[in-house]
């Protein structure tokens, strides 16, 4: 079982609700959604898009090029032109910093 890793501050998240991260030699998205976290590869399955510069609406973010979807919780693509889903990753908030695990 791997371990947690600090990956943020929950400060972070002042101008944003959706912010990158590189962690373990991944770009991971991470989003704030009614004050718990989610993560997930932070590059579309559709395009060279990255996640974190999409419209997060509830536990849906939007990509920012063709308007794929993804659930945030689950990486499951929603709608076209997504079809496959994103990975996600084990999110928690501890002490007010993000903390990842990442296996
Ligand atoms: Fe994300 Fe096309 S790059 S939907």
């Amino acid at each position: 079982m791997s371990a947690w890793i600090d990956v943020a501050s929950l400060d972070d998240f002042a101008a944003s609700d959706a912010i990158a991260v590189a962690a373990a030699g991944r770009e991971i998205a991470i989003y704030l959604v009614e004050g718990e976290v989610f993560a997930t590869a932070n590059r579309c399955t559709h395009g060279d898009a990255q996640l974190c510069e999409g419209f997060l609406e509830g536990h849906e973010i939007e990509c920012p090029f063709h308007q794929g979807r993804f659930d945030v919780r689950t990486g499951a693509a929603l709608c076209a032109p997504a079809t496959v889903a994103l990975a996600t990753y084990p999110a928690r908030i501890e002490s007010g910093r993000i903390e990842l695990r990442i296996d």
